[in-house]
């Protein structure tokens, strides 16, 4: 792993401090209604969402709708979100390793009425999602990650030889996709020119294809902003 992606372990990259965060979320929806955290704010979803819509519409000309998976869906937002744009919840996982998310999803998604969308336990650096009946070959038109690689990245490892997570995870996103599949992420421990390196390096098929304009600000003459987001194309 190069060092500019090497971030020093912390608790949010154990799957133990996920857990006890959606055991207290679910017991807070339940009790308040309250949906939990949207990382990177409602901002960030609308702008992914707007995206999508333009860069892989709902209703393309093609027969089928687009297949989406959503890595580390949390409270599965995104996922509702892109429903409300117009999607097919039908065609639309959101996977996440912690059975306290999966479980949140789906009672938000209930509560708001929307049918259909599948949410699934997956770790994604070690197991591929379950495909849809209606999806033949297992591949998703777009995949989606808000939030989770820098999670993941957060990680640490076992062994001084062991293989970090963040570099398998190029390579499962890529096997995931067919030819002229989109992956959109956004990440705020990262920066634009980070992700474009690794996720280029590690999978090579994997081709920069735009990017989404935050929010920027200004210090001691330098211009940046607080998040990033990301899209390639597979060749
Ligand atoms: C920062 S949260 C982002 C949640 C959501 N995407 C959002 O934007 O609100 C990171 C999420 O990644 C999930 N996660 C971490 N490692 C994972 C893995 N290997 N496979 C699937 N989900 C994972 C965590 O459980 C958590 O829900």
């Amino acid at each position: 792993m190069s060092s500019a992606m090497h971030l020093k372990p912390t608790k949010l990259g154990t799957k133990s401090y996920w857990d006890a965060q959606y055991t207290e979320e679910v017991s807070n929806y339940d009790e308040l209604g309250d949906e939990g955290e949207i990382w990177f704010g409602q901002e960030s979803v609308d702008k992914m969402v707007d995206w999508a819509v333009e860069n892989v519409p709902p209703h393309a000309s093609s027969a089928s709708p687009p297949f989406i998976l959503d890595v580390g869906t949390g409270n599965g937002i995104l996922c509702l979100s892109l429903v409300e744009a117009g999607y097919d919840p039908h065609t639309i996982v959101g996977i996440d390793y912690s059975e306290g998310s999966v479980e949140l999803s789906k009672r938000v998604a209930k509560g708001r009425n929307v049918d259909g969308l599948t949410f699934e336990l997956v770790d994604f650096i070690h197991s591929r999602p379950t495909p849809l009946s209606t999806q033949l070959n297992g591949l998703w038109d777009l995949i989606l990650d808000k939030g989770t690689f820098d999670a993941i990245a957060l990680y640490g490892t076992q062994e001084a030889n062991e293989q970090h997570p963040i570099d398998i995870y190029p390579e499962r996103v890529e096997a995931l996709l067919p030819a002229g599949g989109f992956f959109l992420i956004t990440s705020c421990n990262f920066t634009e020119e980070e992700i474009k390196a690794h996720f280029t390096t590690k999978a090579p098929t994997l081709k920069y294809h735009s990017r989404i304009q935050h929010p920027t600000f200004t210090f001691a003459g330098k211009s940046g902003s607080l998040c990033c987001s990301v899209a390639f194309r597979k060749e």
